[in-house]
């Protein structure tokens, strides 16, 4: 078996991606660790879900900084001691500064409801109904300056029905984050994905643009 991988989790919220990651690194052949999770906000219930499994909890306050920058690099700081190969970001509502990026480049994971490129940022499932589409999902990617632009790892598509609303778009794309997010992260921690110059590889070989795709 391939040596463990520490792994930073932050996240701001519920944490039901956490507790995908938690539940995929249980079953006893995943060389992936949480080593810590990590929250801006002392009331995210994933706070909970860590503790319930026995990881280590930190709880940083944005509001007790002055600016983006200074909180970061006490972010940097609180993570750093963890020591981790790969720092995830399962929910963290917070814009990263660029020396923050920076120096997790191709350590720096993110998962994000929507078909990137499409509907960067927030309501992705509003938008993805008022545009009338016939598909939609969630992507894995690595992170980069740009807000939700880094290369993409993989997407799972699911098929918009006629009939859905905005909850139940949202509810059958959480149920795929639950399944994509361990598999990269389980890919990384095997030594099998890495962010290359001109995008994801996986076993050495360049993802194409949409990341890998998986259709439901
Ligand atoms: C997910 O929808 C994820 O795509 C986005 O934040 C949400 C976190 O959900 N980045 P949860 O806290 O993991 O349930």
């Amino acid at each position: 078996m391939s040596q463990t991988c520490d792994v930073v989790v932050l996240l701001s919220g519920t944490g039901s991606n956490l507790q995908a990651l938690i539940d995929s690194t249980r079953t006893g052949d995943s060389p992936a660790r949480i080593a810590a999770v990590i929250s801006n906000r002392a009331d995210a219930y994933g706070l909970q879900r860590a503790r319930d499994a026995g990881i280590d909890t930190r709880f940083l306050d944005h509001k007790a900084f002055e600016g983006r920058e200074a909180f970061d690099a006490a972010m940097i700081e609180l993570i750093d001691a963890f020591n981790p190969k790969l720092v995830v970001l399962a929910g963290f509502m917070r814009i990263l500064s660029a020396g923050f990026v920076r120096h997790y480049q191709g350590r720096l994971l993110n998962i994000h409801p929507s078909l990137l490129p499409k509907y960067k940022g927030l309501h992705t499932h509003q938008r993805a109904l008022e545009a009338g589409d016939t598909e939609h999902g969630c992507s894995v990617h690595f992170v980069t300056e740009e807000l939700d632009g880094g290369p993409l790892v993989v997407q799972a598509v699911i098929p918009v029905e006629l009939q859905d609303s905005q909850q139940s778009l949202a509810q059958r794309v959480h149920s795929q984050e639950h399944l994509i997010y361990p598999m990269a992260v389980r890919w990384f921690a095997e030594g099998r994905l890495s962010l290359g110059e001109q995008g994801a590889l996986l076993d050495g070989k360049l993802l194409a643009a949409s990341g890998h795709l998986i259709r439901t």
